[in-house]
């Protein structure tokens, strides 16, 4: 695959790398049900991108709905056509290009913000402003799940490489096995602003350096507990991946956790209710 093609399909190798919406989906479904007695049926995707989420949450049963919210129109109208129509969930879903302090839909049951999106925020005033703006737009009982990284290898400048099989879309697109590098280019520890970026290297391919470039904040998960507490959240879940001794790696099943080892790098949601 050639570079030009690599920056076209920009999209789907970002999917391909850091998206599974299906595991994140049981993982919603699976709490809010002990917590409420029943499966959500309403769930709004901020920081949308593609809406793979939100596409794939109205497609997993009758009678869903969802709603995305991202400020990049292209992206918006790449998922539209790609997602949402190949998931033939037109009528279920509505996406909305604004920013997610300013959404303006109904109430739902639940909120998701996935893959540190809400890292973007600088300041505290920022973040505030946000998580106000999502417990304004949850039903009562509803949550808002959030994910977060860290781990001692988060808070310097490293790349990590991943291999990524070959595999097709929902809207039948094939995608070949490529290397994945993520790469944080800079941290600086004043004030914990982090600059990196994601290469792709399709097999037998050249590399495709910086298809994707970001600027976060590398929050705390006391600073982010907290905020949440001060936005009117006064019950914010920790879970944590456990760990099989056999492969050496996370087990995929992600437990309520008060106290968690700092591993090299770790990734937990974030359950607030309302
Ligand atoms: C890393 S992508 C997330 C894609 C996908 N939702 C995921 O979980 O991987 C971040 C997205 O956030 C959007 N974005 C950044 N700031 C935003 C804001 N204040 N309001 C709405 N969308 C924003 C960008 O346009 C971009 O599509």
């Amino acid at each position: 695959m050639r570079r030009a093609e690599v920056r076209r399909h920009r999209h789907r190798f970002y999917e391909a790398a850091v998206q599974n919406v299906e595991v994140d989906i049981d993982f919603v479904e699976r709490v809010y049900r002990r917590l409420n007695g029943r499966l959500p049926g309403s769930l709004r995707e901020d920081f949308c991108g593609t809406a793979s989420l939100a596409s794939a949450f109205a497609a997993r049963r009758p009678g869903n709905l969802a709603w995305g919210v991202d400020l990049h129109r292209p992206t918006l109208d790449w998922g539209w056509r790609n997602r949402v129509e190949a998931r033939c969930v037109e009528d279920s879903v509505e996406l909305e290009c604004r920013d997610v302090r300013r959404a303006a839909g109904p109430a739902v049951d639940v909120q998701v913000a996935f893959n540190f999106s809400f890292f973007l925020f600088p300041g505290r005033g920022e973040m505030l402003d946000y998580f106000r703006a999502a417990k304004r737009s949850l039903e009562p009982g509803g949550l808002f799940v959030l994910d977060a990284f860290g781990g001692t290898d988060s808070f310097q400048a490293t790349t990590e490489h991943t291999e990524i099989e070959a595999s097709v879309g929902v809207d039948g697109v094939a995608l070949p096995a490529f290397t994945y590098s993520w790469d944080q280019l800079a941290f600086n520890a004043v004030d914990h602003w982090m600059r990196c970026a994601m290469h792709f290297t399709p097999e037998g391919g050249e590399k495709v350096s910086n298809v994707f470039r970001y600027a976060w904040r590398m929050w705390t998960l006391p600073e982010i507990r907290e905020l949440l507490a001060e936005a009117g959240f006064d019950d914010v879940e920790v879970y944590g991946e456990g760990w099989d001794g056999d492969t050496g790696e996370g087990d995929g099943i992600f437990r309520r956790r008060t106290r968690m080892a700092n591993e090299g790098s770790w990734v937990v949601y974030l359950v607030a209710r309302y």
